[in-house]
């Protein structure tokens, strides 16, 4: 039966043939190597956080002070890490988070792309974000068998927002993640300092220049008239949602709707009561508000309060070992944002499929090493704050 953690028996065996690995296996390296290579406007959108960015460190570092207990005397020679999410069986509790800067992470400008592909290699699943440099219907030809999911930003314009849904559905996107912390852009320092929003340089906006009902809002095509393009997007991004969206939003789609951005018990509550099919537990890796709180530990919360539903998590991962105490914590899956994106800047799709088996090796392995041979088992152990 093959592992991930087998990735370290291959890795190994290379080196007896003289093989070293061309990326790093650990994240320190991963973004001092990234971050040497990388454009500098580009960098800094990924890199960069809200304000002097404590929520977006704390994210990461919270996870010391969650511990696991090893157990012994338990055949892990066996594991499966697969999951069930929305009537889908996933091999691992891993998904790539929305980045809406993928696209320009790759030199070619077709990261989205580059992702779905990593997305194939793994079948760690992708939620595909609504800032995308190439339409989501390549996206989704791009996955091929592999199940997505479609993060939708939702335009002022509500005729937009169903097409953009409805474009998803065709495409065969699984389920449709609703992103509720962004109708306005956090204050980001780094970015700020160097003017630099690459949506206003015309980035990442394919999803609405293919868009029939964006392109009836114009009076020339946006191949002929950028600046207009943009500045019409601009206009039209960003609608404030409240609870009394949920009966229109739930409307759009028969596919499951899943709110990221639920960081409160009483918000999983409603949410599930106003019929979300998902909570997606998410301070946005501290890029949207430096409120202080690391994600991992507002999680406990939100899984009590949501009962049988299931709970996505991200903000913080960094290693396998962030994985596990998710789920420990109660995570149904567990998403990455920056370090995914990180390898796909140093090396596309191969890349990125490089740090997602990183990841899913030091999971595998942890749970081998810790006598815990599933997923429920992890759960059952659970981590306590140290
Ligand atoms: C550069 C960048 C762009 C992002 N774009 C989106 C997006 O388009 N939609 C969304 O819902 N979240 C977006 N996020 C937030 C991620 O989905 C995720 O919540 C966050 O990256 C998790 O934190 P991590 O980077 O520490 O893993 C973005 C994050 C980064 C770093």
């Amino acid at each position: 039966m093959a592992h991930y953690g087998d990735l370290q028996n291959e890795i190994y065996g290379a080196g007896v043939r003289g093989t070293l690995p061309t990326l790093p296996v650990d994240f320190a390296l991963l973004e001092a190597r990234a971050t040497a290579a990388m454009p500098p406007a580009v960098l800094s959108y990924l890199q960069g956080g809200c304000g002097d960015e404590f929520t977006q460190r704390h994210n990461a570092e919270a996870f010391r002070h969650w511990g696991m207990t090893p157990r012994m005397m338990v055949d892990c020679t066996k594991r499966d890490l697969s999951i069930e999410l929305f009537g889908l069986t996933l091999p691992s509790p891993l998904f790539m988070a929305p980045v809406g800067i993928n696209g320009i992470c790759t030199q070619d400008g077709h990261g989205d792309l580059a992702a779905a592909e990593a997305s194939a290699i793994t079948r760690v699943p992708l939620v595909a974000s609504t800032l995308s440099n190439d339409p989501l219907e390549k996206v989704a030809a791009t996955l091929g068998d592999m199940p997505g999911f479609f993060q939708l930003y939702t335009p002022k314009d509500k005729a937009l927002a169903e097409s953009l849904v409805h474009r998803a559905e065709a495409a065969g996107f699984k389920a449709i993640v609703v992103t509720l912390d962004t109708w306005v852009t956090g204050w980001r320092p780094r970015d700020l300092n160097a003017a630099n929003f690459p949506q206003l340089r015309g980035a990442v906006l394919m999803n609405y220049f293919s868009d029939p009902v964006f392109r009836a809002l114009l009076a020339r095509p946006p191949e002929e008239d950028p600046a207009t393009a943009i500045g019409t997007w601009a206009a039209t991004f960003g609608k404030v949602l409240t609870w009394a969206d949920m009966a229109w939003l739930r409307s759009m789609t028969k596919l499951p709707i899943i709110l990221k951005g639920i960081c409160h018990p009483d918000d999983a509550r409603r949410a599930i009561d106003e019929g979300a099919d998902g909570i997606y537990c998410s301070n946005h890796g501290g890029r949207q508000a430096n409120g202080g709180i690391a994600a991992i530990d507002m999680l406990p919360g939100v899984v009590a309060a949501s009962g049988k539903t299931p709970v996505l998590f991200d903000s913080g991962i960094r290693s396998g070992s962030d994985v596990v105490k998710a789920l420990a914590l109660g995570a149904t899956a567990v998403g990455v944002g920056r370090p995914y994106a990180y390898g796909l800047a140093l090396g596309g799709a191969a890349g990125a499929a490089h740090v997602l088996k990183c990841l899913l090796a030091e999971a595998d392995l942890l749970m081998a090493v810790n006598g815990y041979p599933t997923i429920a088992d992890v759960r059952a152990a659970g981590a306590i704050r140290q």
